[in-house]
């Protein structure tokens, strides 16, 4: 992604590994500074996808494939820090993909910086080729909504969700994005409203009780990205997902989940066996670290919801565009 950096335009990723270190973009300081966080310390680095500052599926397992490269580097037990880094986030199935490949790449005796880089070319090279799958749902002139941030940001280069937006917007298409704000962190308005606008893609954020008001005037295609996908094509994302696939459904608009394989939980039968990540209250009971809600006052926070499968028009993956019933069709 180019972004501006001392007065430069530089192209830089979500994280990397350079001269021996991990650097990452931190998320949490966005949009306002863009800081990079540097370490070669595979304990930290988990805490950062703990902390969220790293975040989005296909870029956790991305930095958790440099934490186990750290953790090899420096003489850790593998299992152990297999164990630790799978611990820092429970839902994103990228995470555990990440790393049961890194653990199979150092076991066979891959020099383990160079197996992360590995991973993270080819879960990039995966995004762009959901864009290129993606772009030609994206008609000129159309209004398109997503959730959360599924960018570049998320993953490496490309995104998910905004991949095939990159690729229409590179193809000449206009058109025009509706960005829900995404409470309680707030992805959607400070990470993917940054995003499109460093793309110059037209959009606008709008409140995430608003989308059933857009859903009926014209948005023609939802694109989400997704943290797990369940054999049956249920599918976890950020929380107030499940309501824009219903809403979509009623009002007959198209529904599509961008994701690489390494987001697909074939193991999860369905939706039940995705475990869920709850956050802390204070995430919603407080904004911009001042609390709004009365004193004794709770607040629930599950930071994903399960959408049902049969909501989903298509996957769209490195390998084309699924309907939910045919997804054992990817793994041949
Ligand atoms: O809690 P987050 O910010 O990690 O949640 C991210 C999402 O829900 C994204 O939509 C999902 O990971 C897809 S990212 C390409």
């Amino acid at each position: 992604m180019k972004v501006e950096m001392h007065g430069a335009v530089r192209d830089i990723r979500a994280a990397w590994f350079e001269d021996g270190e991990l650097k990452l973009i931190d998320q949490r300081r966005l949009p306002h500074s863009l800081e990079i966080v540097s370490t070669t310390d595979w304990r930290l680095a988990t805490t950062l996808i703990r902390d969220m500052a790293v975040r989005g599926a296909p870029a956790i397992g991305i930095v958790a494939a440099y934490a186990m490269a750290l953790a090899a580097r420096s003489g850790a037990d593998i299992a152990e820090a297999a164990a630790f880094v799978k611990g820092a986030r429970p839902t994103a199935y990228d995470l555990f993909y990440a790393v049961d490949s890194m653990v199979a790449a150092i076991s066979a005796g891959e020099d383990p910086a160079a197996a992360a880089d590995a991973y993270a070319e080819t879960i990039i090279g995966k995004c762009s080729q959901i864009g290129r799958f993606g772009a030609p749902l994206i008609k000129d002139g159309m209004k398109v909504m997503t959730h959360c941030n599924a960018g570049a940001l998320a993953t490496g280069d490309w995104g998910t969700a905004l991949a095939p937006m990159r690729v229409a917007k590179n193809e000449g298409r206009r058109f025009f994005v509706y960005v829900s704000e995404t409470r309680p962190r707030l992805q959607g308005m400070q990470l993917t409203a940054w995003e499109l606008l460093q793309e110059g893609i037209d959009h606008a954020i709008i409140p995430d009780g608003a989308s059933a008001r857009y859903l009926a005037d014209g948005v023609g295609l939802v694109i989400t990205g997704a943290d797990r996908i369940a054999a049956n094509g249920d599918f976890a994302n950020k929380i107030g997902t499940f309501d824009k696939a219903v809403l979509a459904r009623h009002f007959g608009v198209p529904f599509y989940v961008a994701a690489p394989i390494s987001t697909f939980d074939f193991n999860a039968p369905d939706g039940r066996a995705i475990p869920i990540e709850h956050r802390a209250e204070e995430e919603v009971l407080c904004m911009a670290g001042m609390r709004l809600a009365p004193e004794g006052s709770h607040a629930l926070n599950p930071s994903f919801d399960v959408t049902p499968g049969d909501l989903v028009t298509g996957f769209i993956t490195e390998k084309g565009v699924f309907a939910p019933h045919d997804l054992d069709k990817m793994q041949s």
